[in-house]
Formats: structure tokens, sequence, C-alpha cells
């Protein structure tokens, strides 16, 4: 079968004034249809940059790359993007939110009012999907950081993309509100048989949700390692306490901490701490 994504030979170097940085270096990856594939690595291994670039969003220097059996050269209605920060347009409300793409479509397109009060009801099932039922006439203002966060999945989702690509997207969510927001994605993932690519430097969130994690490195951004995530696809909080969950978080934080150059010399550490005498 066709890999969804196929990443081959990806290549991106940034060249500001004399220096370049290069960001992906050789990337070859394929993505299987309603995969749940994770992004961790330390900060500027180019997690972003790869995401981006499957999102149609960066030029890249040489390579290919494909999704949904066509070659990205821009955004496509196949993919879909979130991102940390929730973007919402304040002067609407919830569902007006979710439901703007449909009527951008009125204006490009030959659609009619009609088609957009349709997917009206799409619009109220991914309300519900997110437990936004009761919210859907107020404004982002009045909602917290995890409930505008819900709002901007619905409307991702809304044009039924069959892929999402989500970089650090609960970042800048409290702990326990990131844990409803993680049981909620894997839902949305069953439910919509949408495939996932999902960025983070967490590595407890990205073996939680994944069924396969990319470890990345730095200098240059590359592939380091993909490990399958040895939990079934129904996941349960309690399994971050399971003895393989535990092994796999350490053996990936410890590659973390070797591929990013920034080794804390625990000894010294250890000198400092000593009281003078
Ligand atoms: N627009 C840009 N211009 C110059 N350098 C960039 C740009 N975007 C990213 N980089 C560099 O490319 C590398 C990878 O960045 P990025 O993909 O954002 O990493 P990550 O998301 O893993 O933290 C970093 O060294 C970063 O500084
Ligand atoms: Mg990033």
């Amino acid at each position: 079968m066709n890999a969804k994504i196929r990443i081959r030979g990806l290549t991106k170097t940034f060249a500001t004034g004399a220096t370049r940085v290069q960001a992906l270096a050789g990337i070859d990856l394929d993505v299987q249809d309603n995969e749940f594939i994770t992004f961790v690595g330390a900060s500027g291994c180019g997690k972003s940059t790869l995401l981006r670039a499957i999102g149609g969003l960066e030029y890249v220097d040489s390579g290919s790359l494909s999704a949904s059996g066509r070659e990205v050269a821009g955004p496509g209605a196949d993919r879909a993007m979130v991102f940390q920060h929730y973007s919402l347009y304040p002067w609407l409300s919830v569902m007006e939110n979710i439901r703007w793409c449909r009527r951008l479509a009125v204006h490009t397109r030959d659609r009619t009012l009609a088609d957009v009060e349709a997917a009206s009801g799409r619009a109220d099932a991914l309300l519900q999907l997110m437990g936004l039922g009761h919210a859907r006439d107020a404004y982002p203002n009045q909602l917290s950081g995890g409930m505008q966060q819900r709002v901007a999945i619905a409307r991702a989702l809304m044009p039924k993309p069959e892929i999402l690509l989500m970089d650090e997207p609960f970042g800048a969510l409290d702990a326990q509100t990131r844990e409803v927001m993680h049981d909620l994605i894997r839902h949305v993932h069953k439910v919509e048989k949408t495939t996932i690519v999902f960025v983070t430097h967490d590595v407890e969130e990205a073996i939680y949700l994944g069924n396969r994690i990319v470890l990345m490195a730095p200098r240059p951004g590359r592939i380091a390692q993909i490990y399958d995530v040895p939990l079934p696809d129904a996941r349960r909080q309690d399994m971050k306490h399971g003895q393989d969950f535990l092994a796999l978080k350490k053996e990936i934080l410890a590659r973390i901490r070797e591929t990013s150059g920034m080794k804390t010399d625990f000894d010294l550490l250890e000198q400092l701490n000593q009281p003078a005498g």
C-alpha cells in the first residue's frame, strides 16, 4: 500500500548572512494512513521545519515529498495545521470560528449558502466531539486556553483533512488540561480516521500519543531513530507508569541529551554544591 506521506532525501538549509544552518539533512520517512506519528528531539533539530514542509509552508532544497498521493507543492485541503498559538478570530463566536473556512469557500468558489448550511451539521458534530456544545456562542476571550485549542482543532478538522499536522499544540496548556487534550486527540484520531503528525519536545507526550516516535537530532537536522510504541491503541493515563513506558521514556531522554550537545556535567554540579571548607 502507498504511504500517506512519503519523504525521500529531503534537505533544507537556512542561510542568514554568513551563517548556514542545515535544518534537514536527507530525511527519509513513510507515514502510513491513519497512523499517529510523533516527533521529538532537542530544540533546533528541524521538527517544525519538517512539519511545515509537509504542510507546504516551507520550500525545500532537494528531495521529494508527497502527501495523500500527490507531490506537495504548497498548502492543500488534504492537510490541516494546528499550532501552539490558537489564532482564533476574536470577533467570531466559537461556532463562527469553526465554520469560517466554509464561508471563505463560498466567496472563492461556486458554492451556495445552502452548501454552507449543510456543512453546519458537521460543525455541530465537531462541537460535540470536542465537548464544546455549551460554548457554541461564546467568544474566544471568554474561554480557557484548553477550550480555545479545542476550537482550533475543530476548525482544522472542519474540511475533513486526511492529514492533521500539529506543532506543539498543547505546549501552552497546564499539565491537567494537557492530559485531557491527549485523550481527546486520541479519540479524534480514532473517530475521524485522520493521519496525525504531532511534534512535541515532551517525551512523555510523544509516547502516550504515538504509534511510532521519530527521534530527531540537530546539526544537521536528521532522524536519529524510530521507535514503535509498545502500547495498545486504547490508551489510559495509568499506562504512563508501566515498565515499558518508563523504559522507553528513559532511553529517549538519554538519546536527546546525548545528541543535543547540552550534556550536563553532574560531577561539576556536585562540586559546586559542596559547602566550602
Ligand atoms: N526561517 C528561518 N531562518 C533561519 N533559520 C531558521 C529558520 N527557521 C528555522 N531555522 C533554524 O533551523 C533549525 C531548525 O529549526 P526548527 O525546525 O524550528 O527546529 P525545532 O522545531 O526542532 O526546534 C534551527 O537551527 C533554527 O534556528
Ligand atoms: Mg519547533
